[in-house]
């Protein structure tokens, strides 16, 4: 375990790309553990309706990190001329080592010791806020304890959602029945490369926090 405390932890658990590690090996034992970890984090009634699909045979990383690039084409394609300078996000600090950082992602994802795709029971296609809200906030909070617990013992990830664009594709490619389940995105699990790592721009409090009402 690193020596951080947990607001160190919560404050540099950073989207790795560049510098995670993809010649380490990670350990079956060290991802169960921090998926137990994960199976902490509440859930609507408790009823765990998660599923968790760890990929770390290497032809299937391979097979999996295609329908990622697959889906990001897909999602560049869908931009249109909203790209470049045009990109919503390109205004935003350090915007080019962003993409930067995506690209090696994408360049280097079929080297990853493991992937991990986080599911839930339940489709939201047509549903209202309470059931969208309750089937998403029942498997977001765990699996962001599991990029906390990687961070603690010098590990990383990204989330990721790219191959959402193609999820279809990759339900078939894990036989995920998708008619009765959602992914979440895909995880990339590797050692980081170093563990120093800082807290990152976010717009201030200033700008996004109002009391007792909104805007005000
Ligand atoms: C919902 C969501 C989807 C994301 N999708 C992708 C993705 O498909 N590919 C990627 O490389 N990064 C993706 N990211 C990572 C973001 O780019 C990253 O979180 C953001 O730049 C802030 O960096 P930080 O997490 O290090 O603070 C995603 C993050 C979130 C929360």
């Amino acid at each position: 375990m690193l020596d951080l405390t947990p607001d160190q932890v919560l404050t540099t658990t950073r989207s790795v790309r560049r510098r995670l590690d993809f010649d380490r090996p990670v350990p079956r034992e060290l991802i169960e553990e921090c998926l137990e970890i994960a199976f902490q984090a509440p859930n609507g009634s408790n009823m765990n309706t998660w599923h968790w699909v760890v990929v770390d045979d290497p032809k299937q990383v391979e097979a999996v990190a295609a329908v990622y690039n697959g889906g990001l084409d897909d999602y560049v394609a869908s931009l249109g001329d909203a790209v470049g300078e045009n990109y919503a996000g390109a205004t935003i600090p350090r915007a080019k080592l962003i993409g930067e950082s995506v690209t090696h992602l994408r360049e280097n994802i079929h080297r990853s010791p493991a992937l991990l795709i986080p599911l839930f029971a339940g489709r939201t296609e047509g549903a209202g806020s309470f059931f969208q809200a309750s089937l998403w906030g029942s498997v977001i909070q765990a699996t962001w304890s599991f990029m906390l617990a990687l961070r603690a013992r010098g590990l990383g990830s990204a989330w990721t959602t790219g191959h959402l664009f193609r999820e279809k594709e990759m339900a078939q490619l894990l036989g995920i029945p998708i008619e009765a389940y959602t992914q979440v995105g895909l995880f990339p699990i590797a050692y980081t490369i170093g563990t120093d790592f800082r807290p990152a721009y976010r717009k201030p409090l200033s700008e996004v926090v109002s009391w007792n009402g909104f805007g005000s």
